[in-house]
């Protein structure tokens, strides 16, 4: 699996797993079957209540855990100091790992001041709980002001993007930071998937619309985590990965132009996108 360097330091596989509504065995199951097949690189969240399940996979799958990448995130109602320390000592049991790879704010808050959560945060990192830290759903103005704040480099910056919302603006800024991008809902919950522009570029390649989906994202330098279930869709995308598109492909799928968010986020978002 192809790896990207972040600032922090560390390495980040430019392809995972996300497990967001993955519960119960079905998480268990294809979060194991994925590391068979070769994912190495799996997104979690406390508020996806899947840890207990993620870890179980994981451990089932046999894999050593230094071979691969766990990205969890901090809940938008639990930023303060205390609570991120706690939470710190509670993903790790959940997760039945001494450490997570990668620590992201899930939901920018109103309600605690980042110098606080990016501290607490530190902390962690410190105590060897976390190797790398980040933040999710930051706007361009949020992240300057994240990069600006944190005591130690802001990993990735994870966000929707797919062919029907292409935040250029955003991903140039955090390039310009140091910061890479990790798409969520990569192929807009399944609705990019429709649009004529992938479906031609797949026909004419023989390949699916999904794998066009993960391989634009993946010529931009920009981490994806699609979610999948059954053996299927888990190995169609692993197998993205290997996918070039041509230059007038990419151009063709960045002139979509559609800017329809999928992720309405009601109840989530207290500052513009
Ligand atoms: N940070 C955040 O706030 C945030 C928000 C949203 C998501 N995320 C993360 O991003 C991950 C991915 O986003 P997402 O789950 O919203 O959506 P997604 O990955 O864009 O789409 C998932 C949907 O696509 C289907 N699918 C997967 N592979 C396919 C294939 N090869 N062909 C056809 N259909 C396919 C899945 O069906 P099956 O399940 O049946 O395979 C599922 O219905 C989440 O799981 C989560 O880890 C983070």
């Amino acid at each position: 699996m192809n790896t990207l360097q972040l600032q922090s330091g560390n390495a980040i596989p430019q392809l995972g797993l996300g497990t967001w509504e993955l519960t119960g065995s079905t998480c268990e199951k294809t979060v194991k079957e994925a590391i068979a097949m070769g994912y190495t690189h799996i997104d979690t969240a406390d508020g996806y209540g899947n840890h207990k399940e993620v870890g179980r996979g994981v451990h089932d799958s046999g894999a050593k855990r230094e071979n691969l990448f766990i990205t969890t995130k901090i809940k938008k109602n639990a930023q303060k100091e205390a609570q991120v320390l706690a939470f710190g000592d509670r993903m790790r049991k959940e997760l039945n790992t001494d450490y997570v790879d990668l620590l992201l704010i899930h939901w920018p808050t109103k309600n605690v001041p980042f110098e606080e959560t990016f501290t607490a945060m530190h902390t962690l990192v410190e105590k060897g709980y976390a190797r790398s830290i980040g933040i999710s759903n930051f706007n361009t103005d949020l992240v300057k002001k994240a990069a600006h704040i944190s005591p130690l480099p802001v990993a990735t910056n994870q966000v929707e993007f797919h062919p029907l919302l292409f935040q250029k603006e955003l991903l140039n800024t955090c390039e310009s930071l140091g910061i890479r991008i990790t798409a969520y809902s990569p192929l807009g919950k399944g609705e990019a998937l429709q649009h004529p522009v992938i479906r031609d570029i797949a026909g004419a390649k023989g390949v699916s619309a999904a794998q066009v989906c993960i391989a634009w994202l993946m010529a931009k330098g920009i981490i994806a985590i699609p979610k999948a279930r059954g053996k299927e869709h888990l190995e169609s995308n692993l197998k993205a990965a290997e996918l070039t598109l041509l230059s007038g492909e990419i151009t063709a799928i960045d002139g979509i132009q559609e800017q329809k968010r999928i992720i309405e986020a009601e109840g989530w978002r207290e500052f513009d996108f």
